[in-house]
């Protein structure tokens, strides 16, 4: 097909051409006097991605589901009990994971559309008296929904609880997206990938652990071999990695990394912020449909999920926006399979970029039969951007 394929779904999101070109190095050797420079630079600039100055940054050739595994394994020990909401399919696949690790999972199950329920997580967390519930799980940004939930709120109800829980934080689709803090949010563990926000292609784990999370992996039972920490620390320490790293990727994490100290993480957040509104104008008072996020308390400044009219089928919009306008959006997972697309609005994007999934999603709908006014997104999108200074 002519012209370009215009990639919206929500990961893997856009790869600057600076990044690209970043990454197109001739091999070297990772045990070089010189490689630790690579590694030095890397780890002073995850810290400031995760606002942190006490964590420490990990990272693995792998992805996030990698790093979800070395959260949990380093930390805790079989038959540790757990609390998590489940209320999406990231939020359930890593749940999924800690029962098959054999971890006690206090499930909390919420409408899909909603996030983390605070009052839940505080009753269960004062109920808990003798403290049996070792972490709390918190999916930031559930992808697959469109749903924000507030990390920082949970961190007041254990502080409110005086529970002495870890907090961990599934960080995959929010990390240099949505506004973060793993210090001041007294976060144990934050887990992400490099395909999101980074911009960089799909490769890496990235992982960031407190001093009390890493304490623990002393006295954590539970097996570990390629995550475990340990390795990781000894190595690091000296400026290398226990076995190969990704090296082009490392390379273009460098320049993503540069160009998120050049922007500024205060303003990628306020981009985001204001690219999502954008096309929840283009959804809600253009095209008059719904999203999945059920209020605006939850809403996603990455990815939006735009809920389909009864009768249609949400694959039906993906399919012919795919191979017939060369625009690939976000598939319903799941539960929601059928029931709405997604755009996803994270990384490297501006406005006029945001306008093709907008332009694109309505031509592909109204080929699906959905009856919404041509031409009505792009216009209210428009006139939300037009009308809104990005300070
Ligand atoms: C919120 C969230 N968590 C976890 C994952 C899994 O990450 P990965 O596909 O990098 O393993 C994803 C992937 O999209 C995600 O969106």
């Amino acid at each position: 097909m002519a012209g370009r394929n215009f990639l919206f779904v929500p990961g893997p999101t856009n790869v600057p051409d600076r990044v690209q070109r970043a990454m197109v190095v001739s091999m070297e050797d990772h045990r070089s006097p010189d490689f630790p420079t690579i590694t030095h630079q890397i780890t002073q600039g995850l810290k400031r991605v995760f606002k942190t100055e006490s964590g420490t940054p990990f990272v693995f050739p792998s992805s996030g589901t990698g790093c979800w595994e070395a959260a949990l394994t380093n930390t805790l020990s079989p038959g540790d009990r757990v609390l998590a909401a489940r209320f999406g399919q990231f939020s359930h696949l890593w749940i999924d994971m800690c029962q098959k690790l054999g971890l006690e999972v206090e499930v909390v199950d919420c409408e899909w559309g909603t996030g983390v329920p605070l009052d839940v997580y505080r009753d269960r967390l004062e109920a808990d008296t003798d403290h049996a519930i070792k972490a709390v799980l918190v999916c930031h940004n559930e992808t697959a929904t469109g749903v924000t939930s507030d990390v920082a709120g949970v961190r007041r109800v254990l502080d409110n609880a005086n529970h002495p829980a870890l907090l961990f934080v599934d960080c995959v689709s929010s990390l240099a997206s949505i506004d973060l803090r793993f210090d001041e949010w007294k976060i144990d563990m934050a887990v992400s990938g490099s395909q999101k926000g980074l911009m960089l292609p799909a490769g890496l784990g990235i992982l960031c652990a407190s001093s009390k999370a890493l304490e623990l992996r002393h006295t954590a039972r539970l097996p570990r071999s390629y995550f475990d920490l340990d390795a990781m620390i000894t190595s690091n320490k000296t400026g290398y990695f226990p076995y190969t790293p990704a090296l082009s990727l490392l390379y273009g994490l460098i320049e993503s990394l540069k160009m998120i100290d050049e922007e500024g993480l205060d303003n990628i957040f306020r981009r985001h912020h204001y690219l999502a509104a954008g096309v929840r104008a283009a959804v809600q008072q253009g095209w008059g449909l719904q999203l999945c996020a059920q209020g605006p308390e939850w809403y996603s400044d990455t990815v939006s999920a735009i809920m389909v009219p009864e009768g249609v089928n949400g694959a039906d919009v993906i399919r012919r926006a795919y191979t017939r306008y060369n625009l690939s959006l976000g598939a319903g997972l799941s539960r929601v399979a059928g029931k709405l697309f997604r755009i996803g609005h994270l990384g490297d994007m501006n406005e006029v970029h945001l306008m093709a999934a907008i332009a694109g999603a309505e031509m592909a709908m109204l080929d699906s039969g959905i009856k919404v006014e041509p031409g009505s997104g792009v216009a209210a999108a428009s006139e939300y951007w037009r009308n809104t200074v990005l300070l």
